[in-house]
């Protein structure tokens, strides 16, 4: 376990080239997280000052990883922006001051017909790879199909679609990339760096909220049929706050076969359930010789939720998620053609 305390103290012994002072005493981390295994923070500098950064950023990365039970890291290092628009500032600092305004309000994206998320208890089960590839054969199916990366601790999308450069803004409005017949837009593009942003609660709420009711998903003449959502791993306060706030028509679980996970599964029912979102369904992933089979067939039934079907351990999907590409044939991506239609009839799509 990783604690604040152990965390603040290796960065302080790091020096701001600017004060000399240790860099919490400076107060250079912005957005601090740390998590059991993992820690991120930014650091928000001029622009005349990154390539001054760039060495901080880099030391602090290399401590923070060298502590033991440390499994993920991430500094970012970005330019203070000026606004671009009115509606377009999701800089961190921008999206801090919101914090202070009245509750978001829970508003519904504008032309987009079902909100779905893709939620796992625990992390690295393959929730990502799930939301994708089923994304892409909801696309397949013939629907307008949006994704929204809203996983604070760690945005794959980027990599998984082969996403990069900041979102373009027009008339106040987020225009989110297209790729691989997908609308789609993550955490992690909002930064002018490669490494994924850490969000602290409240400002993750709100940047996803941002994300969500100001990306041109759709048009009134052409609404997005079904958005995606890709929420961060877990079932803590920043878990609670994002769904509290985003407008969910249905999740779906992801789970592995082991008992661990399954438990974790249960939990992540239990959050939706006290939002009142119906659960559609559990997904086992990586089943096979590995991790067992079939464990979460047996939860579904446990819970009293569907069982929508499993996928298996296997080196293409990794591959096509490393590439930034969903499977488009195959095996697989025919299992994940069945999960879309049985998803689609439940959204009443
Ligand atoms: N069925 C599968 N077969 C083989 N590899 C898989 C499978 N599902 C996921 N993976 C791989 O496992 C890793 C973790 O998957 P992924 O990033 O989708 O998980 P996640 O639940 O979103 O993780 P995180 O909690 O970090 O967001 C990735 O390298 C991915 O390519
Ligand atoms: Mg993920």
């Amino acid at each position: 376990m990783i604690d604040r305390a152990s965390v603040e103290a290796v960065l302080n012994a790091i020096p701001d080239p600017e004060t000399g002072k240790g860099l919490i005493d400076a107060g250079v981390p912005k957005g601090l997280m740390v998590a059991e295994d993992r820690a991120g923070f930014v650091i928000e500098v001029p622009a005349n000052r990154t390539a001054a950064y760039a060495p901080v950023r880099d030391a602090a990365e290399a401590a923070l990883k060298a502590m033991p039970g440390m499994a993920r890291v991430s500094v970012v290092l970005t330019a203070e922006t000026a606004p671009v628009g009115r509606k377009a500032s999701l800089s961190p600092a921008a999206v801090d001051q919101g914090r202070a305004k009245a509750p978001v309000p829970t508003d519904r994206p504008a032309h987009v017909k079902r909100v779905l998320a893709v939620a796992s208890g625990k992390g690295g089960v393959g929730k990502s790879t799930v939301a994708v590839n089923l994304a892409a054969a909801l696309a397949r199916s013939g629907l307008s199909v949006g994704i929204l990366d809203a996983d604070v601790y760690g945005p794959s999308l980027p990599t998984m679609l082969g996403l990069s450069g900041q979102p373009a803004y027009e008339d106040g409005a987020i225009v989110p990339h297209t790729a691989h017949g997908l609308k789609a837009m993550s955490v992690g593009l909002l930064t002018k760096s490669d490494d994924a942003m850490i969000w602290r609660g409240p400002m993750a709420s709100q940047a996803i909220t941002q994300m969500l009711t100001q990306t041109r998903w759709g048009t009134e003449d052409a609404p997005l049929d079904v958005l995606v959502v890709d929420l961060p791993p877990g079932t803590g306060d920043v878990q609670l706050t994002l769904i509290q706030k985003t407008p969910l028509d249905g999740a779906v679980i992801v789970s592995t076969p082991q008992e661990v996970a399954l438990a974790d599964a249960r939990r992540a029912h239990t959050l939706f359930q006290r939002v009142k979102t119906p659960t559609l369904g559990l997904i086992e992933n990586m089943s096979g010789d590995v991790f067992g089979r079939g464990g979460a067939e047996a939860e579904a039934g446990r819970l009293g939720v569907d069982y929508l079907g499993d996928l298996p351990l296997d080196a293409s999907l990794r591959q096509a998620g490393d590439a930034g590409a969903p499977l488009a044939e195959g095996e697989i991506a025919a299992r994940f053609d069945a999960v879309a239609a049985k998803v689609a009839q439940k959204l009443g799509l």
